[in-house]
C-alpha cells in the first residue's frame, strides 16, 4: 500500500496537452517558495508543520487537557478559516455518533459560524446546568458572527459556573497585537494563542486554531503535524499533477470542480476545501468554482446532473483505502431482497464498486475525473492532505494569476449588513441602502 496520497489525472487529460502548463506550475511554485508572488506576507503555512515549537505543541496539549479534564462540553467559536479546519478533522476522525454515546472527554460543538438563532438557542438550552469550556477563535477579532456567539457564552458561563471558572475555561485565539478580542482577553486574562501575522484564516488549521480544538476533542496533533511534514518535504509532485490538472481542465471549460467522496466522515473535510478554493481563486471574475457531494448519498440526487446536465463540470474523487472498521454482509435463505449475490463481502467492497463504476460512467457522459488516494483517514493521511491541498492551492492560484492570499470580496456583504444593521461610522452606507431598497 502507498504510504502517501496521490493523484491520478489518467481519465483527466486524455489528448490534452499540458506541457506549457507543467512550466507555468513549476514557475508558480517558484514564485510561491521564493516568496516573490502577490501576498507574499501570508506565506507562513508553507513552512508551519516542520517549524512548529515543540514548547508551543505542549503548550496545547497541556490547555487541552485542563479542558478536558474540567468540562463536558467544549464550545469552538469561529467562522470560516478560524473554524473548518478544525470542524473538518475532528468529523474525519470521530465515532459518527459520538454524540450519543458517552465517552471519556467533552463533547466538541461549535458556534459562531451562523447567525442562527435557534441554533444558539438549542446550543445554549443543551450546555446549560453542565460544565463546559469555551475556544474562542478570530483572527482580526472583530468577526460579528462569532463576537456574538461569544458574547451569550461567555456571560452564560460566567453567570452558570461563576467568574473564576470562566477565566481558567475560555481560551482565545487570536492576532498578537489586534482586535476587540485581544483587548477582552487580556483584560479578562484568559488563555491565549496567538496566530501567527503570516497565515491567513484558511490556512490556519496546521496552527493553534486547529490544533487546540483537535487535541480537545483527543486526537494525535503531532501524527496530523507529522503527515504534514510529510507533504512538506515530499509533496511536490502531488501539488504540481492536482494544480497542472484543474488548471488545464479550467482552459478547456470546465469552470466547476466537484469533489466527491464516498466516505460520510469526510463531509466537512470538502467544506474546508470550498472555503480554501473558493476564496483563494475566486477573483477578478476568474476561478473555478469549488462544489462538493456526498456519494452515494448524492449519486440519489445530484447523480443525474453530473451524468447528463451541462457539461462543464469536472469531477476529483477522494478515494479513501482502508475502512477503520468491517462489516460483512449476511446471508440470508429468503433472499428476497436479491442480495445473496454479495453476502459474505464487506460492505466497503460493495462501496468501492460504486465508486468505479460511478467514475467510470461520469467519465462516459463526458466529466473529466481526477482521482487523489488517501490510504486511511488518520491523523497523519489528514495531515498530508491538508498541507497537500494547501500548497496545491497555492500554485493553482498562482497559475490562474490571481492573489490567493487575499479575500477582498467578503468585505461586501457586511457593508451592507452593518449599514442595514445602522452601525455607528456606516451612517452614509444606511441612507445609500435605504434609497436602494426604496426603489
Ligand atoms: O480565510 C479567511 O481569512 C476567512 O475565512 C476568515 O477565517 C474568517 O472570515 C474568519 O475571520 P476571523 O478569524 O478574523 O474572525
Amino acid at each position: 500500500m502507498n504510504d502517501k496520497i496521490q493523484v491520478i489525472s489518467k481519465f483527466a487529460l486524455e489528448g490534452l496537452d499540458t506541457q506549457a502548463l507543467k512550466d507555468k506550475a513549476l514557475a508558480a511554485k517558484q514564485t510561491l517558495e521564493s516568496g516573490s508572488g502577490a501576498g507574499n506576507d501570508f506565506l507562513g503555512w508553507l513552512h508551519l508543520p516542520s517549524s512548529i515549537d515543540d514548547g508551543l505543541l505542549r503548550d496545547i496539549e497541556g490547555t487541552a487537557a485542563t479542558l478536558r479534564k474540567n468540562c463536558e462540553y467544549v464550545i469552538c467559536i469561529g467562522i470560516g478559516g478560524s473554524y473548518l479546519g478544525a470542524k473538518a478533522v475532528i468529523e474525519a476522525l470521530s465515532d459518527h455518533f459520538a454524540a450519543y454515546k458517552s465517552d471519556n472527554g467533552p463533547k466538541v460543538l461549535f458556534a459562531g459560524s451562523n447567525i442562527g438563532e435557534d441554533y444558539l438557542y438549542d446550543l445554549m438550552d443543551l450546555v446549560r446546568g453542565h460544565k463546559f469550556g469555551i475556544i474562542v477563535i478570530s483572527k482580526s477579532g472583530t468577526t460579528t458572527e462569532p463576537a456574538i456567539a461569544f458574547r451569550l457564552f461567555k456571560e452564560m458561563l460566567e453567570q452558570q459556573e461563576g467568574k473564576d471558572f470562566a477565566q481558567r475555561n475560555i481560551i482565545a485565539i487570536t492576532d498578537a497585537r489586534r482586535g476587540a478580542l485581544l483587548r477582552l482577553s487580556l483584560e479578562e486574562g484568559y488563555g491565549t494563542f496567538i496566530i501567527p501575522d503570516d497565515v491567513g484564516g484558511r490556512f490556519s488549521v496546521l496552527t493553534p486554531v486547529g490544533l487546540l480544538p483537535i487535541a480537545v476533542a483527543g486526537f494525535d496533533i503531532r501524527a496530523l503535524l507529522a503527515g504534514a511534514i510529510e507533504m512538506e518535504q515530499g509533496g511536490d509532485e502531488q501539488v504540481l499533477n492536482y494544480a497542472i490538472a484543474r488548471n488545464a481542465l479550467y482552459q478547456q471549460g470546465k469552470k466547476v470542480e466537484i469533489l466527491a467522496n464516498f466516505t460520510p466522515r469526510l463531509h466537512f473535510v470538502a467544506e474546508w476545501w470550498k472555503q480554501l478554493y473558493g476564496e483563494s481563486e475566486g477573483k477578478q471574475h476568474k476561478g473555478i468554482f469549488p462544489a462538493s457531494v456526498d456519494f452515494t448519498t448524492d449519486l440519489h440526487s445530484m447523480g443525474q446532473w453530473i451524468q447528463d446536465g451541462e457539461r462543464t463540470i469536472f469531477e476529483t474523487v477522494l478515494s479513501v483505502g482502508d475502512q477503520q472498521h468491517e462489516v460483512i454482509i449476511p446471508n440470508d435463505d429468503a433472499d428476497l431482497d436479491g442480495l445473496n449475490y454479495i453476502a459474505g463481502k464487506n460492505v466497503d467492497y460493495v462501496n468501492k464498486m460504486a465508486e468505479l463504476g460511478t467514475r467510470l460512467a461520469h467519465i462516459d457522459g463526458g466529466v473529466p475525473n481526477l482521482l487523489i488516494t488517501l490510504p486511511a483517514v488518520t491523523e497523519r493521511y489528514l495531515g498530508q492532505l491538508i498541507y497537500f491541498f494547501e500548497k496545491a492551492c497555492g500554485v493553482s492560484g498562482y497559475m490562474l494569476g490571481v492573489n490567493p492570499f487575499d479575500q477582498p470580496g467578503v468585505e461586501a456583504y457586511k457593508k451592507n449588513m452593518f449599514a442595514l444593521l445602522e452601525k455607528p461610522g456606516y451612517e452614509e452606507a444606511t441612507a445609500a441602502i435605504k434609497e436602494k431598497l426604496k426603489n
